[in-house]
């Protein structure tokens, strides 16, 4: 059985999710492709052997199982209504939109319709934290007690050049306005998703919001963000943006690093698709001993999974993340982010 897919909104990040379709083989196809840029969706659907295709003969293409949509985040639940309208299945991205109302709408507009509702998230994808989550299931850390995120941002440009109308959409205009912090925003869930998938829900969330300035703009570097989970754990990511650190990346230039603390030892994934230096993917010490363990940190790697398990989802074969109701518990928790940066930036401007 090949699950057919049509993708719309051929930007920057698209390449990746046409590649981690590629690796399945006859698991599925691209079969269409989408963009408000002919010319884009032209070379696009010649490259992968997919038509070029309005929207709207998308939705009415029977032979579409299901539609990815890759467009900018202001524009995503719109496109999402219309597919799940017209039966297909869907996948959006991270933030599942601006406000909890219009997510909640979407997730069951698509629980109606009786079709698959995904929302794409990469870091629950990757193999390091799937090992890491078979690794605390077997026992080696004990009941995790906290995870720590460390995020270092470099504004040297190490990897995939990024077009700068692929970031103005994030960070300027009516969408961004509607946020106290549009970047964190933007991040907010691949901050949050690993903490959500080790403890649940958010309960309390506070933020330190740093002053750091690139030109004029203040970037809210260095941040520090730190909450409890509503059934116990507790979560601190750590945001920095660094002049000049080199990052060995093939996209964007970060280095990232998660602790996750338990009763009985430490695990650590060392690096994500960014690292500043080549280390063991995934460590664990417990009972005085470091085991090491070697798996793919790219990013490609989160995607291949990612779209298998989707793929066979579709195909009637596992599970797929995330799930609309997951999702929902990540934009709840990037929305107290974004309101306790508030809440900080306020208590700046009107000390007491
Ligand atoms: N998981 C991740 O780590 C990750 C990384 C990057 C982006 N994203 C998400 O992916 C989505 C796309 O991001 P990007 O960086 O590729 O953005 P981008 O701006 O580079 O690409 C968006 C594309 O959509 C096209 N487009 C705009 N309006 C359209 C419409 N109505 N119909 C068809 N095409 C349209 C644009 O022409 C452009 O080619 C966003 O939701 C973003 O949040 C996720």
């Amino acid at each position: 059985m090949t699950i057919q897919i049509g993708i719309v909104g051929l930007g920057r990040v698209s390449t990746l999710h046409l590649q981690g379709y590629a690796a399945l083989g006859e698991e599925a196809a691209v079969v269409a492709v989408c963009d408000v840029n002919s010319e884009r969706a032209d070379v696009v659907a010649r490259e992968v052997g997919a038509t070029a295709m309005a929207f709207d003969d998308m939705l009415t293409n029977e032979a579409i199982d299901a539609i990815e949509i890759l467009v900018p985040s202001p524009l995503q639940a719109d496109l999402a209504f219309a597919a799940i309208a017209a039966g297909k299945h869907v996948t959006v991205q991270k933030p599942l939109a601006a406000d909890l109302a219009t997510a909640e709408r979407l997730v069951e507009a698509a629980r109606r319709a009786g079709v698959a509702f995904r929302v794409f998230e990469n870091t629950v994808n990757a193999p390091s934290w799937r090992l890491a989550e078979q690794l605390i299931a077997d026992g080696l850390i004990g009941q995790p007690i906290s995870i720590y995120l460390r995020w270092a941002n470099s504004l040297l440009s190490c990897g995939w050049e990024v077009p700068a109308e692929s970031l103005a959409w994030r960070y300027k205009g009516e969408w961004a306005s509607q946020f106290a912090a549009p970047s964190l925003f933007d991040d907010g869930a691949h901050l949050i998703s690993p903490a959500v998938a080790l403890f649940g829900e958010l309960a309390e969330v506070v933020v330190l919001s740093g002053q750091q300035h690139v030109g004029t703009r203040a970037t809210g570097f260095p941040y520090a963000i730190a909450w409890h989970h509503q059934e116990g754990g507790q979560a601190i990511v750590e945001g920095t943006l660094c002049e000049s650190l080199e990052v060995l990346t093939e996209q964007y230039s970060s280095d990232s690093s998660i602790t996750i603390t338990g009763h009985s030892g430490l695990l650590w994934i060392n690096t994500g698709e960014g690292r500043v230096a080549e280390r063991p993917t995934v460590e664990v010490a417990t009972r005085g001993r470091l085991h090491s363990y070697d798996v793919d940190h790219r990013w490609s790697a989160a995607w291949a999974v990612a779209q298998r398990d989707w793929v066979r989802a579709l195909a009637g074969d596992g599970s797929y993340r995330w799930t609309g109701d997951d999702a929902l518990k990540v934009l709840r928790g990037s929305l107290m982010v974004d309101d306790a940066v508030r809440t900080t930036l306020s208590r700046r401007a009107h000390p007491a």
